[in-house]
């Protein structure tokens, strides 16, 4: 049967994917609303979307772990759920909660899960070798994962998945809780494998995460895709270059009103922002309109990012269905 898959076929397609969700008093949740997906195989490829915005349904549905309401699917150039068990052995999961047996060794968890996925035990040893210095652990081995940091864990679920070495390694929230340095090593691990040609499918509350290893990316809200694209697309398209913040100037909305023929002017929280394309013209006036002020405003200037997108299409306010 794999000679009939084509090399060539997308890691993910998805067409109309739906999921509704029956609660006894707030009635039916449309969390997935007719999702269409296309992720070609070797690239890092990222779902960004508010708290309940569908992300883990989306992948659970993908990854055949809770049925669809409607739609079609497509893994890895085979039709799910009927290629349900072809597929799973080529796939790599890190879930959103990590689900490691804590009072299993760091080891054991690593051949309990091998097993799980009949790897050969020829060549399990060395295998296991590798993702433990792949995922700095090895001085670790023989730890129970109770006793880990949040970042072990979250580096050992990342070796535990890739015990199968997927082609297709799905990850929800991979670094979120982690300090930067553990930020770090987990990025660098995601870069190293996709230079091996793994496709990465991640979801990420992180915009600079986003930016730095989704080379596309949709951004969902209430269940439905917004937006696709790189994130210098995406940025091109939503925003302005330039954003200068006039830090804990909100009570000065008008007074510094003539800026909206320069841009975006903005009020959130305790700043003003400017979304423009004119930065150099825009700061002398905002230095004069600031300077008459008798405790002038703080000013910061940055190129817009891939958070300012996220905000601009998907809103600042909190989600109440959080
Ligand atoms: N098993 C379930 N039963 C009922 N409702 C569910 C279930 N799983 C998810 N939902 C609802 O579906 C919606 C989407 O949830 P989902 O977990 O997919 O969001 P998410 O984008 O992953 O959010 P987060 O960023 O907080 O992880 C939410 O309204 C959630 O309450
Ligand atoms: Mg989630």
């Amino acid at each position: 049967m794999d000679s009939a898959i084509k090399n060539d076929s997308p890691a993910v397609l998805a067409r109309g994917l739906c999921k509704s969700f029956q609660h006894p008093t707030l009635g039916t949740t449309l969390a997935v609303d007719h999702i269409d997906l296309c992720v070609p195989r070797g690239i890092c490829f990222g779902l960004l979307g508010s708290n309940g915005a569908g992300k883990t349904t989306t992948l659970r549905m993908l990854l055949g772990l809770m049925p669809p309401t409607s739609g079609t699917l497509e893994l890895l150039g085979l039709p799910m759920p009927a290629a349900e068990c072809q597929v799973r052995a080529k796939l790599g999961i890190v879930p959103q909660a990590d689900n490691l047996d804590p009072d299993l060794s760091v080891e054991q968890n690593l051949r309990v899960y091998a097993s799980f996925f009949g790897v050969a035990r020829h060549g399990l040893d060395t295998r296991i070798d590798q993702l433990l210095r792949f995922a700095h652990l090895t001085d670790r081995r023989a730890h129970r994962v109770e006793s880990l940091s949040g970042g072990m864990k979250r580096r050992l679920t990342l070796a535990r998945a890739l015990i199968n070495a997927p082609e297709l390694l799905v990850l929800d929230e991979p670094t979120t809780g982690l300090d930067p340095q553990a930020r770090h090593i987990l990025w660098s691990r995601l870069e190293e494998l996709k230079a091996q040609g793994t496709t990465l499918l991640l979801t990420t509350h992180y915009m600079d995460e986003a930016e730095r290893l989704c080379d596309e990316l949709v951004v969902m809200d209430h269940g439905r895709v917004l937006d696709q694209g790189s994130p210098q697309a995406l940025i091109a398209r939503h925003v302005e270059p330039w954003v200068i913040e006039i830090r804990f100037a909100a009570h000065l909305e008008t007074h510094f009103a003539p800026l909206s023929a320069l841009g975006k002017l903005e009020r959130h929280g305790s700043s003003l922002f400017l979304y423009t394309h004119e930065r150099k013209l825009a700061l002398p006036q905002i230095e004069r309109l600031a300077a008459v002020q008798p405790t002038p405003p703080v000013l910061l200037q940055r190129p817009a990012g891939l958070e300012d997108v996220f905000l601009r299409l998907t809103g600042r306010d909190l989600r109440e269905d959080a």
